[in-house]
């Protein structure tokens, strides 16, 4: 199947209005995820490392009549995530929807007993440390208006470890308590917290050897026989929980992955 709408009127509105900040929105899973959000009517940021790969999704984006402006940003500086919040106002003038999606440190699995401190606190830095500045800069714009929905997104990793994703794992483990955390502290001014935790084909996997054969054995364990793809099997997941409608779910774990991942 295509990675894009087969036809941009597909989506049914439901984030229409909506002010929409997505990281790693050059991947797979953000690019999909910046799409999916502007076929259902948000205004979207995107940003990501790679300037001139994200400005390339946005400005599909907008041949295909969505709204998008993209916005280069390293999630290990802390200047520049706060740069991209203030961008995001002084062009949408609120921001509704932040999807944490940007994951550092990809190309550097290890096993645990050759993991550094480094490579660790890069994990955690790019990962949780990341998310929750974007988180708390967005705050005030969303307590304001007493309306957010935040999605961080952990990884089955977490929760299921494979041996060689060590450092990885470890901050996937951290994000999900930082939307537990965020669930029980913010839910009563309206902003909803959820860990998204999808399994799709996308370029992060070819980053590394541990990836690779990932990836492979993913493909024969997925119960529904196949490896998702970012915009047609895990983005609307990803919308349904940046909707109206998701405004009572908060602080909970939920994949996108065929079954692959049981939680209870
Ligand atoms: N694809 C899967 O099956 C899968 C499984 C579990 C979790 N995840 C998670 O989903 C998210 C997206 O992963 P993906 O598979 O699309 O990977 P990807 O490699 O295709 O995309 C990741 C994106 O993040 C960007 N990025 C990396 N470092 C950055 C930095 N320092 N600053 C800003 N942007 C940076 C990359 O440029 C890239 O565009 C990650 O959080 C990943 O851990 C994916």
């Amino acid at each position: 199947m295509s990675e894009q709408s087969p036809n941009p009127a597909v989506g049914s509105g439901q984030l229409a209005g909506r002010v929409a900040i997505v990281t790693g929105a050059a991947g797979g899973v953000g690019s999909g995820a910046a799409r999916r959000y502007a076929d259902e009517g948000a205004s979207v940021v995107l940003t990501d490392i790679s300037g001139p790969a994200v400005e390339a999704v946005a400005a599909e984006i907008r041949e295909r009549g969505g709204e998008a402006f993209a916005i280069a940003c390293d999630i290990a500086d802390p200047e520049q995530i706060a740069a991209v919040v203030a961008a995001t106002v002084q062009r949408y003038g609120t921001v509704d929807i932040l999807a944490n999606i940007a994951q550092g440190g990809l190309d550097q699995h290890k096993l645990l007993e050759e993991a550094t401190a480094e490579q660790a606190l890069y994990a955690y830095r790019t990962g949780p440390l990341q998310s929750m500045l974007f988180m708390q800069h967005c705050l005030p714009i969303m307590k304001e208006k007493g309306y957010g929905r935040v999605i961080n997104t952990a990884s089955g990793a977490a929760v299921h470890p494979t041996p060689g994703f060590s450092t990885y794992s470890m901050a996937k483990g951290a994000v999900m308590s930082l939307t537990r955390v965020a669930s029980q502290e913010w839910g009563r001014y309206g902003i909803v917290t959820n860990t998204f935790l999808p399994v799709a084909k996308t370029p992060g996997f070819d980053l590394t050897e541990q990836g690779r054969a990932a990836a492979k054995q993913l493909v024969t364990m997925v119960p529904v026989g196949r490896f998702g793809t970012p915009y047609e099997d895990v983005s609307p997941l990803l919308v349904f929980l940046a909707s109206e409608g998701a405004g009572y779910i908060n602080g909970q774990a939920i994949a996108a992955d065929g079954g692959l991942s049981l939680f209870t």
